[in-house]
């Protein structure tokens, strides 16, 4: 990508947010040829949480409201629009259409994944007939885009366990209650996945989208896919992979061989880091500079644009902090390893609660 297009996009995109308080992520898809670059943008995990009649909190339709209102002023415009799931915080019916009225504000197509707190109150009924197959896969521009559901469990759990739907989801919709069950993506879509792939060049860039992450940081709170590896080894043929992934509201970033993962921010609040707040062993990636969080709790405290060179086919991430400095993620083809140019190895620790 040249200077003046990065420069572009950081205008139309940096004149709109900065001094925003809102996580939203751009996306750059660039090419050798530069009238084939696009954007896309990336909005996560609104938790829209319905109380009684009309009323539903205030703060989580707010962080949404804002975000379609900035998208739909974005410059250069996305070509596309990706939500990383968690609509609701209870996978109610009436805050699954809620959020959708609020996103059907936005100008752009759309695409979804689904979260587990879209889900399991009443399996993605209600969420599939709004917005159709919870996994597909589309092209763009030249490049292959995947949508997991990422967010399946043990059958036995899901079905026998419970005495019923609410019970079920307000089990899962705890961060760490251990009554929870770890995410599977499962032999079903594994067994689509590896069809749909065996179509594609393996020199075609490939993008997937799930909304738990596809490797295994913390199984506590479900940072964590329990067939993480068999996809990745789905995954391996092709030449590079960038996999987006929502659910863990911060910024985490990764790579594994041919992989690099990034993750969304949240449009309701941030979750701290695991090991800021349990001594349960995590494996969070030694690569993600974790966010300075002097206050974990503290709502607004992120927004990022991320461009990916998928020519190189490696990730820059620019990532824009409120409260925080602004930081840069790139792939350094030295280590072969994305890096956050200021602050590897000059780390800000977020503070440790027991
Ligand atoms: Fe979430
Ligand atoms: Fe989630």
């Amino acid at each position: 990508m040249s200077n003046l297009t990065r420069r572009d996009v950081l205008k139309g995109a940096g004149a709109l947010l900065a001094g925003s308080t809102l996580p939203l992520s751009m996306v750059e898809m660039a090419f050798a040829d530069k009238s084939k670059n696009f954007t896309f943008a990336y909005i996560s995990d609104s938790h829209i949480q319905h109380i009684k009649s009309s009323q539903f909190v205030r703060n989580w339709d707010r962080g949404l409201i804002r975000a379609v209102a900035e998208t739909n002023l974005m410059d250069p415009k996305p070509d596309f629009v990706f939500y990383g799931g968690d609509i609701a915080q209870l996978g109610k019916k009436s805050e699954i259409d809620h959020g959708l009225e609020i996103l059907s504000g936005l100008r752009n197509k759309v695409h979804y994944v689904m979260g587990e707190h879209d889900y399991y109150l009443d399996l993605g009924e209600h969420w599939k007939k709004r917005l159709g197959p919870d996994y597909y896969s589309f092209d763009h521009k030249g490049v292959h885009f995947v949508v997991l559901n990422s967010i399946m469990t043990d059958h036995d759990w899901t079905h026998n366990t419970w005495s019923s739907g609410e019970e079920r989801m307000n089990v899962m919709a705890g961060l760490d209650d251990p009554r929870g069950s770890a995410f599977m993506v499962g032999d079903k879509q594994r067994a689509w996945l590896k069809a749909d792939l065996a179509k594609v060049d393996k020199n075609t860039p490939l993008v997937v989208f799930s909304h738990s992450p596809l490797q295994k940081l913390f199984k506590n709170w479900n940072f964590w896919t329990d067939d993480a590896e068999q996809i990745q080894a789905l995954l391996k043929p092709f030449k590079k992979v960038n996999v987006f992934y929502g659910h863990v509201h911060q910024i985490q970033y990764n790579q594994i061989g041919n992989i690099s993962f990034h993750s969304a921010m949240a449009t309701a609040w941030p979750w701290p880091y695991p090991k800021s707040y349990s001594k349960a062993t995590n494996y969070m990636p030694k690569l993600t500079v974790p966010i300075n969080r002097a206050d974990p709790f503290f709502e607004r405290d992120a927004t990022g644009w991320q461009y990916i060179d998928i020519n190189s086919g490696n990730a820059t991430m620019t990532f824009s902090l409120t409260d925080n400095k602004t930081r840069v993620v790139a792939f350094n083809p030295k280590t072969k390893q994305p890096e956050d140019t200021k602050y590897q190895g000059n780390t800000i620790p977020p503070q440790e609660h027991y």
